[in-house]
């Protein structure tokens, strides 16, 4: 089978078989074939799209490609939770204590950020002492006994799919939904969960810029789930301005801490309450979603979510008193005010701009072994349909560098204002099951 029949074959718009499927990411990751070869059948993917067939076989052929976290000596069923990104996104720090404290185990993989902020691994080693490097054996242990554990990423789950998505990164494919939904679930599927809960965001700090390409991905990630026996929900949620009001890494964590000890952000709390709802449900200690909602936002209000938070910072080495006492957070050295320049409502926030914001402070990565300052980030004193007058403060900028112009700049360009108050976005869109 030669790689020029398999290009011409989708190029036609043909379904190639699992066969061909495998020969092309095997031969890839071994090196058989070249880049150029790879650009061109990820480029007849994007214009011809993939069945839901190919979909799926692509997906496995992806998890084949390297190894499989064995989960089986957790007990209970193992409900993962995956976000497709967007900017001020801390709610896996809020999930995974809430959803263990009803003892549904949460067996956590996560990534750093190559990007505007760091990822949830960054943000929870901005609190000092946290260890997110655990042996296999440890791992188990805290899962099992405490009902949550998280560690960083292995670099041996999927490696075709590094491979080819560094590929699609320079080649202008990674905007397909067979490809990002084949990405996407190949990492879930290899982490090793029973069931999986997806928080597909929409708007512009998102991949997907309208709810109709949401829905699409979040269909066909739904739909490679169970064609691979995995249970799986989708909630399309809003990405059209910043979650919350913090964006950075430390700065996360103290909003994330607000959130468990119910007074978060109406947004936050309640995508981070669905979403739970969700994995709770699956994970069988609630019958439905409204029942598993009320008790869950209950033990928000309790002070039990916090205190499972505790613990998970304790049994992973961390310094827990950050619960209580925020300040013990890294604190940068500068914080400047940003103002407003007229009278008006807030009516967009550009996310992403805010999130290159965070990054120009030091928040974020430009490349891959650049070190974060976790004391950086924004925060959005104002959101979208608050009212403002000349001089209010709409935002903070925390860093510890000098001479951060470009970031104002950019925050400043970020925010739109309007004479008229704006329509309010509804928080979640669409659930696919
Ligand atoms: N996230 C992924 O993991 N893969 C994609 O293709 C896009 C977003």
């Amino acid at each position: 089978m030669r790689m020029v029949d398999l290009i011409q074959k989708k190029k036609r718009g043909e379904s190639l078989t699992a066969a061909e499927i495998n020969t092309i990411v095997q031969g890839y990751v071994k090196g058989g074939i070249p880049d150029y070869q790879m650009s061109a059948w990820l480029m007849a993917v994007y214009f011809k799209g993939m069945s839901k067939q190919e979909i799926a076989d692509l997906t496995s052929a992806f998890v084949d490609s390297g190894d499989r976290n064995d989960l089986s000596a957790i007990h209970g069923i193992k409900v993962d939770k995956h976000s497709s990104g967007g900017v001020g996104d801390k709610l896996s720090l809020v999930i995974i204590p809430l959803v263990a404290s009803v003892g549904v185990p949460v067996a956590k993989m996560s990534g750093r950020g190559l990007g505007h902020t760091g990822g949830t691994i960054d943000k929870l080693e901005s609190i000092e002492g946290f260890n997110t490097v655990l042996d296999r054996e440890a791992f188990i242990h805290n899962v099992n006994t405490h009902k949550m554990a998280i560690v960083s990423q292995s670099s041996n789950l999927t490696p075709a799919d590094k491979k080819i998505y560094a590929l699609r990164d320079v080649t202008a494919t990674v905007d397909s939904i067979p490809l990002i939904a084949s990405s996407i679930m190949s990492k879930k599927i290899a982490s090793g969960a029973d069931c999986i809960v997806l928080d597909v965001k929409v708007g512009s700090g998102a991949f997907m810029k309208s709810i109709a390409e949401a829905v699409d991905l979040a269909k066909t990630m739904v739909e490679i789930g169970k064609s691979l026996n995995r249970k799986t929900i989708a909630v399309v949620t809003d990405m059209s301005q910043p979650l919350g009001h913090e964006v950075g890494n430390a700065n996360e964590v103290k909003e994330a801490i607000e959130i468990l000890k119910g007074q978060g952000a109406e947004d936050e709390t309640v995508v981070a309450l669905t979403l739970a709802s969700y994995m709770t449900v699956l994970g069988g200690a609630f019958d439905d979603f409204d029942t598993a909602y009320t008790e869950l936002s209950q033990i928000l209000k309790t002070g039990r979510a916090v205190e499972k938070f505790k613990e998970l910072i304790e049994i992973q080495g961390g310094n827990s008193k950050v619960v209580d006492n925020p300040s013990l957070l890294p604190q940068s050295k500068y914080h400047t005010e940003i103002k407003a320049l007229s009278d008006g409502y807030v009516s967009a926030i550009d996310a992403e701009k805010i999130g290159i914001t965070a990054m120009l402070l030091g928040a974020g990565r430009k490349e891959k072994e650049d070190p974060i300052d976790y004391s950086a980030g924004v925060t959005m004193v104002k959101k979208v349909g608050d009212k403002v007058n000349v001089g209010d403060t709409i935002g903070i900028l925390h860093t510890n560098s000098e001479g951060h112009e470009e970031a104002v700049d950019l925050f400043n360009k970020a925010y739109v204002f309007s004479k008229i108050m704006p329509e309010s976005h509804q928080y979640i869109y669409e659930v696919i099951h």
